[in-house]
């Protein structure tokens, strides 16, 4: 698909064309991935963060948040949930939390990687190269660290580098491929809808996945939290109508589908974001049009309202007993079958 189709998707309003576009996405999906939807335990680590991303809601500088980071026990106690429920692997997210050591992860990942069967995804942000090594020898599978947008100068404008200056996208850039040089199975995203972002950079973005041949790719739309500049209307305005992407669920699912086409056999989660916009049935839309991973989140309740990246996150409405039990029933309802084993690409290649 050129870059020229992926924008006509993008901006296509005609609801017969788009389920063709559904119907597309279905089938490559089914093709590449198969049935399987895989479950991934979310534990959310730590809401401490270093950083000053302009539309985050656990950015350093708000100080309307409690911060917290988990134990080695508490951390231990949702792994094993996650083991009891059938989860073949658990994401460990955090801010970027210079006050999580490297060894004391590489001891908990390597206590994961010895005592179950589990794969381990990291997600903490942009770690030192000799970190994310290390972490990788004590066993780590993968790691998350979206992009969030491929436009260089929007880039820099949201993410206020640690030296004052703007944040740079090649650095983040560097760090994926770093990921990808260790070993890690590296994936990314983009939020969409960022105010200030065109149909042409969200075309770039989906064509910049295939490019960087990514093994997991999250995507899902800008959701405003007052406490952050860009959430209050700072730093960035949105263009011209018919020029700024709207942050809607339908331009989400437009996004998840095109980005199954592009990547067919990368592994693509229904995510957060898209079900705290549909509460009722966005997470099963997402699993019709492209995706095949769910998020289930297994952070202890005491702890889950205050990882608010975003408001009203749909995680922080439903007991993570409660979810486990709908979440079989909701991906048979859609003709699916829940995933065995760690999901992970090379699994799947094979
Ligand atoms: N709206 C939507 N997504 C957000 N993220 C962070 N803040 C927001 C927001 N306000 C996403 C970013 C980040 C991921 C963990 O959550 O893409 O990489």
């Amino acid at each position: 698909m050129t870059r020229d189709e992926i924008l006509r998707w993008l901006t296509e309003t005609d609801v017969a064309r788009l389920e063709e576009l559904w119907t597309l996405a279905d089938a490559a999906r089914k093709q590449h991935v198969g049935d399987a939807v895989h479950l991934r335990g979310l534990i959310e680590i730590s809401n401490h963060c270093a950083r000053q991303c302009g539309y985050c809601g656990i950015r350093a500088p708000h100080t309307g948040v409690k911060r917290y980071r988990l134990s080695a026990d508490e951390i231990w106690g949702c792994v094993e949930r996650a083991v009891e429920y059938g989860y073949g692997t658990v994401v460990m997210q955090s801010g970027e939390d210079w006050g999580i050591r490297a060894h004391w992860l590489a001891a908990l990942i390597r206590r994961i990687k010895t005592e179950t069967e589990l794969a381990v995804t990291l997600s903490l942000g942009e770690r030192h190269a000799d970190e994310l090594a290390l972490w990788r020898a004590a066993g780590a599978d993968r790691y998350l660290l979206r992009f969030e947008t491929s436009d260089a100068e929007l880039y820099g404008r949201i993410h206020p580098g640690t030296d004052g200056q703007p944040g740079r996208l090649d650095d983040r850039l560097a760090r994926l491929r770093v990921l990808k040089e260790l070993g890690y199975e590296a994936g990314s995203g983009v939020m969409i809808g960022i105010p200030g972002q065109s149909y042409q950079s969200l075309a770039a973005d989906i064509a910049l996945f295939r490019e960087l041949d990514l093994d997991m790719i999250g995507v899902g739309p800008y959701l405003a939290h007052p406490a952050t500049p860009i959430g209050r209307g700072e730093w960035v305005q949105p263009l011209a109508d018919g020029e700024q992407v709207p942050a809607t669920e339908l331009m989400g699912y437009k996004v998840l589908a095109l980005t199954r086409l592009v990547c067919p056999e990368a592994n693509l989660p229904s995510t957060t974001a898209l079900a705290t916009l549909n509460y009722e049935s966005g997470r099963e839309l997402g699993l019709m049009r492209g995706a095949n991973v769910i998020m289930p989140n297994l952070t202890p309740p005491e702890y889950r309202c205050l990882y608010e990246i975003y408001p009203a996150k749909a995680c922080l409405q439903e007991s993570e007993e409660d979810f486990h039990q709908a979440i079989r029933r909701r991906i048979e309802s859609v003709g699916r079958t829940v995933g065995t084993g760690p999901g992970g690409r090379l699994t799947v290649k094979g």
